[in-house]
């Protein structure tokens, strides 16, 4: 029994996300709490909305809405997603919340006393019609490279270039439109990171068991000239935590915010206090997940996220817990993912571009979702989704091989037997060779899921369900049923203790499905399984079940064609 605290990166408020930012954090976070859970283990699982920041205004702005009732109401709408996915968080948290405001202020003013923290004066694009300051991808203007008329500032998006947005021919700001531009010098706080390198580089250095993909880039970022620069955590915005320090003020900094990146890993702690708001419980019950000194000693810390991320986790983030000098929790290991693709192209959610979570759920349960996109899960490269794919995988794992098995063993059983397990024969009609290799995938699945290894955890849980459906097809318990209608019996009794069997193992995967089996087999524990043979005797014979409905329907050719077609261009 350990204890396991889990977070996801917390998506952008603005806007609802596409699948493949899905199964870059959220979705397998949700497999390894599910597992982890399942296995015993203390869980701690946590998510959040990342609420500030110029996007989130931007998109309040051309919602026509408060930003602050924007956010509110776009928290609701991805509360509602994620929990229509079934992810699992014991809190989804919004890094707006009083909880991230203080603790962000605490961070601050740590740092500061730390001497960590310095002022810098910057030159900046002001716009005078719009009363602020301008981020770089603010200003849109002309491009000087290839004549694109709505290049930003930072890029143009049409050839790619790099740009600054003094190379912009004719700027403007994209907040209003306005030209009437001029740089202005504003005052900054730096965060000295660069002053933390020693550590960090030795800190992740004793990393050894992290992901490739994780340390190399975490050591890209540390070693690249440009690499651990010192970074400014403020902003001239009006949406975020204003620049405090434990409440008090620092002189030139009003009416500026603490910048999007500083605030919102932080809410992974502060979220973990709202939980324990949200149930009533004291300020220990949050902390002992978080502070080494208040009995977050014992706790293994887990992240995941998408590649892009990481350099915010592995060195801005741990810069600021360890600058603060007080004891809290770093983490552990971080499982980071590739990019998932669509259709031949990039998933896009400022151009619309793929299936987003709303859609998916609007055209199937989300365990078809669940299983491919895990099944799938960009780990060692970038995936791609292509519907025949999804096509092929529902149909054949879940339809054919797992949805098939648990139908014909209940209609059949039902049938013959009745609806209870029905009694005669040996207790294990599995040959010693089928045994074995099941229970070596068990073993396989079960070091996978423990190791983050998710396509092969899919892997070896396919396998288990398909070696039951090959045993099945030459055990042939309706052929055998005329002659030996006791070893047929036998044979059922064991298939229906299988069903029983996938329903546990499978949960992480497709927890609706699994409930829908375990409460059709009249069974509420759901001890996970020592081993396989045990496992394969635990409904006795006489035990009631029912035939639950199809568990899964096949996605016919038409349909996938009309899919292909309503989801190729821009959504809506
Ligand atoms: N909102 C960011 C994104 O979607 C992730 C923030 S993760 C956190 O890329 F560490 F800042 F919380
Ligand atoms: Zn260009």
């Amino acid at each position: 029994m350990a204890r396991i605290l889990i977070t996801s990166a917390i998506p952008y408020i603005n806007g609802i996300k596409h699948l493949g930012n899905l199964v870059g954090s959220q979705l397998p976070a949700d497999l390894y709490a599910r597992y982890a859970r399942a296995r015993g283990h203390e869980v701690m699982f946590i998510c959040a909305t990342d609420e500030h920041g110029t996007p989130a205004e931007l998109a309040a702005a051309k919602a026509g809405k408060p930003v602050a009732e924007y956010c509110a109401e776009m928290y609701e709408v991805q509360k509602a997603l994620s929990d229509g996915f079934r992810l699992s968080f014991d809190h989804f948290g919004r890094s707006s919340s009083a909880r991230n405001r203080a603790l962000t202020q605490h961070f601050a003013a740590r740092l500061a006393e730390a001497g960590l923290i310095e002022e810098v004066t910057e030159s900046q694009v002001y716009s005078v019609a719009d009363g602020r300051f301008l981020p770089d991808r603010y200003i849109e203007g002309t491009c000087p490279n290839c004549g694109y008329d709505k290049a930003r500032g930072d890029q143009c998006e049409n050839c790619t270039k790099q740009l600054d947005p003094t190379d912009l021919i004719e700027p403007r700001s994209a907040v209003s439109g306005s030209t009437d531009l001029e740089v202005r010098e504003t005052r900054h706080l730096y965060l000295r990171q660069s002053a933390m390198r020693g550590k960090l580089a030795e800190w992740i250095d004793s990393k050894t068991d992290w992901p490739v993909l994780t340390t190399s880039i975490a050591k890209k970022w540390l070693n690249d000239g440009d690499g651990l620069q010192d970074r400014g955590i403020t902003r001239d915005l009006d949406w975020g935590v204003p620049v405090q320090f434990d409440g008090a003020p620092w002189s030139g900094m009003e009416g500026k915010v603490f910048y999007v990146w500083f605030d919102a890993p932080i809410e992974y702690i502060a979220a973990t206090a709202e939980w324990a708001d949200a149930n009533g419980l004291d300020e220990a019950a949050w902390r002992r997940w978080w502070r080494l000194d208040e009995g977050a000693e014992d706790v293994r810390y887990v992240q995941f996220m998408g590649k892009d991320n990481v350099p915010f986790h592995t060195l801005s983030f741990p810069a600021t817990i360890m600058g603060s000098g007080e004891p809290w929790k770093l983490v552990d290991y971080i499982k980071s993912f590739n990019y998932l693709n669509y259709d031949g192209g990039q998933f896009s959610t400022s151009q619309g571009r793929g299936v987003f979570m709303d859609q998916a759920l609007e055209i199937l349960p989300a365990d078809y979702w669940r299983w491919w996109l895990l099944s799938h899960a960009p780990e060692n490269s970038d995936a791609e989704f292509t519907w025949e794919n999804f096509q092929a995988s529902v149909n054949k794992d879940l339809a054919d091989v797992l949805g098939n098995f648990v139908s014909r063993v209940t209609k059949f059983c039902r049938s013959k037997f009745g609806e209870a397990v029905p009694e005669g024969g040996p207790d294990m009609p599995f040959d010693a060779a089928t045994r074995d290799a099941f229970q070596g995938y068990m073993n396989n699945y079960q070091r996978h899921m423990a190791e983050m290894d998710i396509r092969k955890a899919a892997r070896e849980l396919r396998a288990m369900w398909a070696l039951g459906n090959e045993w099945l097809q030459a055990a042939e318990p309706w052929a055998l049923y005329k002659q030996d209608e006791d070893e047929a019996a036998a044979r059922i009794r064991w298939s229906l203790n299988l069903i029983r069997f996938y329903a546990i193992v499978s949960a992480p995967f497709i927890p609706d499905t699994s409930d829908r089996v375990l409460e059709a087999m009249n069974c509420e524990d759901r001890t996970w399984p020592s081993g396989v043979e045990t496992a394969l005797t635990a409904l006795p014979p006489g035990h009631a079940f029912t035939v639950p409905d199809n568990l899964f329907r096949k996605i016919a050719d038409a349909e996938r064609e009309d899919w292909q077609a309503r989801f190729a261009g821009q959504r809506a």
